[in-house]
């Protein structure tokens, strides 16, 4: 906990204060703008930027980080906080967004291979298109670590760092039988169900942890989808967009619930789909309640969604915990160790230590795997504690206080 603390008043020291806050309206996270990336790429190479390192400049390792897209929001605090914590570490760090383009994310890995730096951080946008890249950076000697998203199709990959995926879902549906009280109330209940991008290896997990904690009450007739979509291809949602999840719950809304019927729940397994979900219950929702909400990441706008009573709640993961476990992987790695249980005591985050169940089809990949936790609008001061955000002026919604969100 200590320890956690220290990261994150490091965290804002390092971020010098711009505190600017993101998502100040419903649609401002809306679209997958694909926003040019590269003011972040070209300022990250050779930056000295910590006096405390005792690593001579002309000795220091470079990092290469590749993120997927700025247009989602949590990839933009990863990308701060990986960035941060590395420099601050003594390394340097190259680091690119892809605008959610499977090309120009193998572009971007192969000229850090070029660069020759000498560790790569992935966040995939499609895990199963980086085999061939991947095979380059193996003969060049550069671990790979998965940031996030499992990559498929690949003997190149070392380790995989991430959260509990399939918890994630799990809490999600746990929420659901909570607040409705499945185990006493009657129901019916009528639920959808929108889950993330196919392209995305952890989309299914989400997905298959929420409908499975839910499954015995689907089964029993408690729960009821009327649209009938309740398989992952049903309801998955490309690029994660927030248009797209919009979009498709306008049709089902249209399909199954404009003769009235009641929706319960809008079960959406992170923030980019729940906020399309929620700005289409706010427009085509003809029913007077409102229905449950789910989400994932604690996204600004979410969260105010939140506090406005139009999300439910959001699976919140501490990605700057994520980056210092990514950290403290590497930092093992890259001065020969070959991490292993071990690493687990001297974490700053709680995590598991897993080797069995993120099979990317090649090998199984040994994972780092973060706790994640329930927020709801009883309990946002949690999100505060952590250091990464803050209450408004006027006490009511939360910024971030990463500068990029
Ligand atoms: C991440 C989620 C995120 C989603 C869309 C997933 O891989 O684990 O936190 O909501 O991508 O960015």
């Amino acid at each position: 906990m200590k320890m956690k603390k220290f990261l994150a008043v490091l965290m804002t020291v390092v971020m010098g204060g711009s505190l600017v806050a993101c998502g100040s309206s419903d649609t401002d996270q809306s679209t997958n703008s694909n926003s040019s990336s590269n003011s972040n790429s070209d300022s990250n190479s050779n930056a000295d930027s910590n006096s405390n390192s005792d690593t001579k400049s002309g000795d220091k390792k470079t990092v290469g980080i590749a993120m997927p897209t700025k247009s989602l929001e949590r990839w933009n605090r990863d990308g701060e906080y990986l960035e941060a914590q590395f420099k601050a570490a003594g390394y340097d760090v190259e680091l690119k967004y892809s605008d959610n383009d499977t090309n120009q994310q193998n572009n971007d890995i192969q000229g850090m291979i070029a660069d020759g730096v000498d560790l790569l951080l992935i966040a995939a946008i499609d895990g199963n298109t980086l085999s061939q890249t991947l095979a380059e950076a193996k003969d060049a000697n550069i671990p790979v670590i998965a940031y996030d998203r499992l990559i498929m199709n690949t003997d190149a990959v070392s380790y995989y760092v991430s959260f509990d995926n399939y918890t994630v879902g799990k809490l999600q549906g746990q929420y659901v039988i909570d607040e409705l009280k499945l185990d006493s109330e009657k129901g019916p209940f009528n639920i959808e169900f929108t889950a993330g991008d196919p392209a995305d290896n952890n989309a299914g997990y989400f997905f298959n942890g929420a409908y499975e904690t839910l499954e015995s009450y689907i089964k029993e007739g408690k729960l009821v989808i009327p649209s009938g979509k309740k398989t992952f291809e049903q309801v998955a949602t490309p690029s994660w967009s927030t248009d797209n999840a919009l979009e498709n719950m306008q049709n089902t809304l249209a399909s199954y619930y404009s003769d009235g019927t009641i929706l319960d729940v809008a079960l959406c397994s992170n923030d980019s789909t729940a906020l399309g979900v929620a700005q289409a219950i706010k427009s085509d929702y003809t029913g007077g309640n409102a229905p449950i909400v789910t989400g994932q990441d604690g996204d600004i706008a979410n969260l105010k969604n939140i506090v406005d009573g139009r999300q439910s709640m959001t699976v919140y993961k501490n990605v700057n915990d994520e980056a210092g476990v990514t950290l403290e992987v590497s930092k093992a790695i890259l001065s020969g160790e070959t991490p292993d249980a071990g690493l687990i005591s001297s974490l700053s985050a709680e995590a598991t230590y897993d080797t069995e169940s993120y099979d990317n089809g090649v090998k199984t990949v040994p994972s780092y795997l973060l706790v994640p936790y329930v927020i709801t609008k009883d309990n946002l001061d949690v999100l505060v504690d952590t250091g990464l955000y803050k209450w408004d002026s006027d006490n009511k919604y939360l910024e971030s206080t990463a500068s990029t969100t």
